[in-house]
């Protein structure tokens, strides 16, 4: 079996060519190389293709493959040019839909749970979402895209996860867009408290990496489409995550609390339901937030000094 993997340079894609390597599945890499580290990908055996998914005419680099993992998008959710953020996430997207249409191949695809936008309940995929920027609104248009076009067409399995907070290795790329938890990390082991939006008390449901890798790859054999939350189901604050940094770097730091301009658009809760994600995919996230920045911790960060 063949795996195309787009956006493999980045973040999440990195390790998902990691899983699906470990399990003897070839891959084939897909990035532009606009926001990734090649460090990420250094081990990975698969081809890597450096082309763009908004190429109408990208598929014709990629070889024979047999599902395709989407993940290549714009994750900056602060950038300001809306267009370029339609166009890569939700045209891009397209391509791919359209690609695997035409291959009849399975296609698993990223969303977000920023679809979602402010909640204060856990969050379902079969409740309305209203989008708070213009990141989530693009994942949006691509899932609301998907549910339509398998509602009244004979595809192949069309799966979009709705990813929630995600951290973990291979992530530091992303800067100011990296996991709470790598921002937090970052501080405390370099000798300062940590500064948090007042009071701390906003709760996100963390998953790790290795998890979300670990799901999506699995995905790939689902005979039917859905649209599924991936989480842990279990929301968590941010005066948790320095609790655990905090015992795990053996240090008593107290949050420095500051103000959030950004409260208008905030999500301060994030909590996935995952009914849908038990049930019908089967699979359910590992590694608790203890679990998971611990293994972070001791086996990636430790040499990121
Ligand atoms: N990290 C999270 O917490 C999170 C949460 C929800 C959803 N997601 C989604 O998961 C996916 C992966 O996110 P990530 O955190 O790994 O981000 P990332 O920025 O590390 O990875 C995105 C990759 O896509 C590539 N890319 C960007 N535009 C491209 C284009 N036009 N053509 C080809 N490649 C392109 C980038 O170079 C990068 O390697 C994204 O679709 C993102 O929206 C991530």
């Amino acid at each position: 079996m063949r795996v195309l993997v787009t956006g493999a340079a980045g973040f999440i894609g990195s390790n998902i060519v990691k899983y699906l390597e470990s399990k003897s599945i070839d891959t084939v890499l897909f990035d532009n190389f606009s926001h990734s580290n090649y460090y990420n990908i250094l081990d990975a055996n698969g081809e890597v293709i450096c082309g763009d998914v908004t190429d109408k005419n990208f598929y014709q680099s990629i070889p024979e493959v047999d599902a395709v993992i989407h993940e290549a998008a714009i994750t900056d959710t602060t950038l300001a040019d809306d267009a370029k953020m339609v166009e890569v996430n939700y045209n891009g997207f397209l391509n791919v839909f359209n690609f695997c249409i035409k291959k009849n191949i399975p296609l698993v695809y990223a969303s977000s749970a920023g679809v979602y936008g402010k909640a204060d309940k856990k969050m379902s995929e079969q409740e309305k979402t209203i989008p708070h920027n213009t990141y989530a609104y693009s994942k949006y248009l691509c899932d609301c895209w998907s549910r339509k076009y398998v509602k009244v067409n004979k595809t192949p399995p069309i799966i979009g996860l709705r990813y929630f907070n995600v951290y973990g290795p291979q992530e530091v790329h992303k800067n100011k867009s990296a996991s709470m938890i790598y921002q937090l990390y970052k501080q405390m082991s370099r000798g300062k408290r940590p500064r948090i939006f007042k009071f701390g008390e906003q709760k996100r449901d963390f998953i790790y990496v290795k998890d979300v890798a670990r799901i999506t790859a699995e995905a790939i054999n689902s005979k039917k489409s859905v649209i599924s939350n991936v989480g842990t189901g279990r929301s968590r604050s941010f005066n948790d995550i320095i609790a655990i940094l905090n015992k795990l770097l053996k240090k008593e730091y107290k949050p420095d609390y500051i103000d959030n301009p950004y409260q208008k658009v905030y999500q301060d809760y994030t909590e996935a339901d995952t009914t849908i994600l038990n049930q019908f995919l089967g699979t359910k996230a590992e590694y608790s937030l203890e679990d998971g920045v611990r293994d972070y911790l001791e086996n990636y960060l430790c040499y990121d000094q």
